[in-house]
C-alpha cells in the first residue's frame, strides 16, 4: 500500500528493477503520489498493477487482498505531514489508524486461509517513523525500547497504528514486522517537506521558511537507504519484531538549509551566498519536537544494514535531481498530476 509515495515509489522501483516479483499497488493517489514515475519504467509492463482503492473502506480493502492473494504485503499507505495533522488530524485518525486496522483485519482474514507453507513465507510488514517516540534533548537516541510519547496528530495516528500491529501479531499471530525510520529525503518527495521546499524555493529565488529558531534537528536518511533497509529486513528480519532505520546522521535545521541553498547557488553558478537572504524566520510549528534521533544499532547489528551515501553526497545527488526535474516539480506543486488520476484512475 502506499507505492505511489514517495518512500513507496523508491520501494516499488527498487523491487521492479532488482527482482521479478509483480506487485499490486493498493494506494488512492492524493496530492503527494506520483504513478508516472513507475509506469515509466520499462519493468513496470505486466508487472506492476494499480488499485486505487481507500484503506478507509474495509470492504474494498478486504476484496483487493482476495483477488491480488499477495505473498507479502508492504504497508506504506498513510497521511504523513505534521503540518496538515495540526490542520486536519481526523485525515490522519481515519488513514493512519482506521486504514491500518483495515489492512490488518484483510490480511488476517486472508492469512488464515493460506496453506501452512504459504503461511510460513507470509509477512506483513509495517512502514513507521521515529516520530512514535517523541521528542528527544540535547542528548540520547531512540532505540526499540525507547517508550511511546508521540506529540503530534501524525505521530499519535502512526504511534496507534504501530500498536494495533503489534496487537494482531500477539493477539492472532499474524506474522508482522515493524520498522521506525528517520526523516527521508532524496528524488521524488513532495515539496511540502523541508529539503524539497527549501531547493523548489531557493531555486524560485522565494524566501524559505524557518520555524521557530531554526534550532530544531532531524535526523536524515537516503531514501534509497531506506528502501534497502526494507528489503533486508522482510528478508532477514524475525518476525513481530521492531527495527529502528537511522542513517547517524543529525542537522540542526538552520544548518542543513545552508548546506541545501549553498548546493543549489553552486550547481547553478551563483554567487556564493546569493540565496542566504531568502531564508526566513517565521511562527514556530505547534507542539514543534526538539529532536529527532535514530540508534539504528540493532539493524546493524542482526541484519548488518549501514546506510550507503554520506549526507554530502546524497545532499548533492538530492538537489541535482530537482533542478533537472523542474517539470516534475511544478506538476506535483500545483496539483497538476491531481486533475489527471481524476479522469485517468477510476476506483
Ligand atoms: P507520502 O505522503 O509521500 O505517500 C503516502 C502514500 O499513501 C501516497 O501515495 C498516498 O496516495 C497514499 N495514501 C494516503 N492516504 C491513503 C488512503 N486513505 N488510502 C490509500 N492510499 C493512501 O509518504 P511517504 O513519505 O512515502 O511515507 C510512507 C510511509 O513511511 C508512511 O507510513 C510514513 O509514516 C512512513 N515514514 C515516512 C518518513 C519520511 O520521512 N517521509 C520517515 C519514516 C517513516
Ligand atoms: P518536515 O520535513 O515537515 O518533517 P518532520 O516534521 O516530519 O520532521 O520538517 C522537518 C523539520 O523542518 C522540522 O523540524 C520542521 C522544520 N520545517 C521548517 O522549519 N520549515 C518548513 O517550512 C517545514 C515544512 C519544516
Amino acid at each position: 500500500t502506499g507505492g505511489s509515495g514517495f518512500i513507496g515509489g523508491h520501494l516499488v522501483r527498487r523491487l521492479l528493477k532488482e527482482t521479478n516479483c509483480i506487485i499490486f499497488n493498493i494506494d488512492n493517489l492524493t496530492y503527494a503520489s506520483d504513478i508516472e514515475s513507475i509506469l515509466n519504467i520499462e519493468q513496470s509492463k505486466n508487472r506492476f498493477f494499480l488499485y486505487r482503492i481507500d484503506i478507509k473502506d474495509s470492504h474494498l480493502v478486504s476484496q483487493a487482498v482476495k483477488e491480488i492473494k499477495p505473498d507479502i504485503i508492504f504497508h506504506l499507505a498513510a497521511e504523513t505531514h505534521v503540518d496538515r495533522s495540526l490542520d486536519n488530524p481526523l485525515r490522519f485518525i481515519e488513514t493512519n489508524i482506521i486504514g491500518t486496522f483495515n489492512i490488518l483485519q484483510a490480511s488476517l482474514n486472508y492469512y488464515q486461509k493460506l496453506s501452512l507453507l504459504k503461511q510460513k513465507s507470509f509477512r506483513l510488514h509495517h512502514i513507521s517513523t521515529d516520530e512514535v517516540f517523541g521528542s528527544l534533548g540535547s542528548t540520547g537516541k531512540f532505540d526499540e525500547e525507547t517508550k511511546y510519547d508521540p506529540r503530534s496528530p501524525y505521530s499519535a495516528s502512526k504511534a496507534s497504528s504501530d500498536h494495533l500491529v503489534r496487537a494482531w501479531f500477539h493477539s492472532y499471530k499474524l506474522p508482522i514486522l515493524i520498522t521506525n525510520c528517520s526523516n527521508n529525503y532524496g528524488p521524488y518527495q513532495f515539496p511540502e517537506k523541508l529539503i524539497p521546499l527549501a531547493i523548489n524555493k531557493a531555486l524560485n529565488g522565494e524566501s524559505i521558511p524557518l520555524y521557530g529558531k531554526g534550532e530544531n534537528v532531524r535526523d536524515w536518511l537516503f531514501v534509497n537507504d531506506h528502501a534497502r533497509a526494507i528489503d533486508v529486513i522482510f528478508h532477514h528480519g524475525k518476525l513481530g519484531e521492531t527495527y529502528n532505520i537511522g542513517g547517524f546522521n543529525e542537522w540542526k535545521n538552520i544548518d542543513l538549509i545552508k548546506v541545501i541553498i549553498k548546493t543549489v547557488d553552486r550547481l547553478l553558478g551563483r554567487e556564493e551566498g546569493a540565496s542566504d537572504k531568502l531564508i526566513t524566520y517565521v511562527t514556530d510549528r505547534a507542539g514543534h519536537d526538539l529532536r529527532y534521533a535514530i540508534d539504528p544499532t540493532k539493524l546493524k547489528d542482526e541484519l548488518g544494514w549501514e546506510p550507503s551515501l554520506q549526507f554530502e553526497e546524497g545532499i548533492k545527488k538530492t538537489v541535482k535531481w530537482y533542478l533537472e526535474n523542474q517539470e516534475w516539480l511544478d506538476n506535483v506543486a500545483s496539483g497538476v498530476y491531481q486533475e489527471y488520476y481524476q479522469n485517468m484512475y477510476k476506483n
